[in-house]
């Protein structure tokens, strides 16, 4: 691209003050966009769902907020998650307290709009989350139910959601979170009243109400080697052999900066050898506030080798992230002192992380 067209296209998209940091950092020669440079996309620039899918790989983005925000934010926002991304994930939409806020209540109307979005964009959804102890609705965990009465009641709920969007969902992620950190099974309301079997009641379940979705079982801290992932291993294992329904394990991947860990290909490796496949599901990577240039950059590498890994393994067709813009992620609200995990800015500018996932899929 000349310098007039860069600067043209800057001008259009109104970036006017991005322009002069970058032709002065590109130094006259601004045909190839080179890590760590900072710039917005260009018209000459391709959308990463463009290099993903020549790479045969699918790129993702979780939205909440940002999907109902009013006017011209809001047609900005979504224009950045159509134009770059392939996937959609409903960060909290079909959550159960969301989709199902009393008994014989379902709301679908949220899920459903951005349902209707990513077909329009020609965009693929990852359905999240069916059986996790978090986000229940109220009227679900302060009722005492026998185990009969919550068997039923965690099949009705998949029943009834995975039905609804049957044959519209790429993905779902069936069990989340089951572990805990010593490879145990952690506590909560499914565990406890209906005993271990709902995992396998769950991933059932979902099949029959959707023949054709994959399902997972996702969780965090299973991305290396370790007790926890050693735990979903042989989850993973013993329902294949049994002939449960599981189509993959999603790797949460909610990193620190520099936090990949070195056993992660050979952690893929493993789960790709029992026949599923391996899914970056909830990808971001944090780092201390307020963030540096070098923090930034660092990051822009740990984006990178995760990217390295899924595309070095056959068994990763996906990688999501969590959030794409730092105006909006829950890690500052979760992690103290941490943030700035998206490789957009607040301002929707790609960051040296965008680049480092350009140049890397390119
Ligand atoms: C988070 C959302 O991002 C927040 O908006 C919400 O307040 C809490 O949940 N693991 C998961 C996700 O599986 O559903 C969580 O999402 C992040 C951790």
């Amino acid at each position: 691209m000349t310098e007039e067209r860069l600067r043209a296209s800057l001008s259009t998209a109104g970036r006017g003050v991005v322009v002069a940091t970058l032709l002065v950092a590109c130094g006259g020669d601004p045909a190839e966009p080179v890590a760590p440079v900072v710039q917005p996309p260009t018209v000459d620039s391709l959308p990463l769902r463009t290099l993903a899918d020549r790479r045969g790989l699918r790129i993702g983005t979780a939205v909440d907020r940002g999907f109902r925000l009013p006017g011209t934010e809001g047609t900005r926002f979504m224009g950045v998650v159509s134009r770059e991304f392939n996937v959609l994930t409903p960060e909290n939409d079909m959550k159960h307290d969301r989709i199902h806020p009393a008994r014989t209540t379902y709301r679908f109307v949220s899920a459903d709009s951005l349902v209707a979005f990513a077909e329009a964009n020609s965009m693929r959804v990852r359905g999240h989350t069916l059986a996790w102890h978090n986000q229940l609705a109220s009227w679900l965990t302060s009722g005492t139910w026998t185990k009969d009465e919550a068997t039923a009641l965690l099949e009705d709920h998949i029943d009834n959601v995975v039905g609804h969007y049957r044959g519209r969902i790429l993905e779902w992620d069936v069990v989340n979170e089951p572990f805990n950190e010593n490879g145990t099974l952690r506590s909560g309301f499914w565990l406890d009243r209906v005993g271990r079997e709902y995992i396998e009641i769950a991933f059932r379940k979902a099949a029959a109400a959707d023949p054709i979705a994959s399902l997972f079982l996702t969780d965090f801290n299973i991305e290396g080697i370790n007790a926890k992932s050693d735990s979903a291993f042989v989850l993973v294992r013993d329902l294949r052999a049994k002939g449960v329904p599981i189509h993959g394990v999603g790797f949460q991947a909610h990193f620190q900066v520099g936090g990949v860990p070195s056993t992660l290909a050979a952690n893929i490796a493993r789960f790709a050898a029992l026949g599923v496949k391996v899914h970056f599901v909830e990808l971001d990577i944090r780092v201390p506030l307020p963030s540096t240039t070098a923090a930034l950059q660092a990051q822009a590498q740990t984006y990178r080798e995760v990217f390295d890994a899924c595309l070095q393994s056959p068994a990763c067709g996906l990688v999501t992230i969590w959030g794409f813009t730092d105006r909006d992620s829950w890690v500052p609200n979760t992690f103290a002192g941490w943030g700035d995990a998206l490789p957009f800015d607040a301002s929707y500018l790609p960051k040296p992380a965008y680049w480092a996932i350009y140049n890397r899929l390119k």
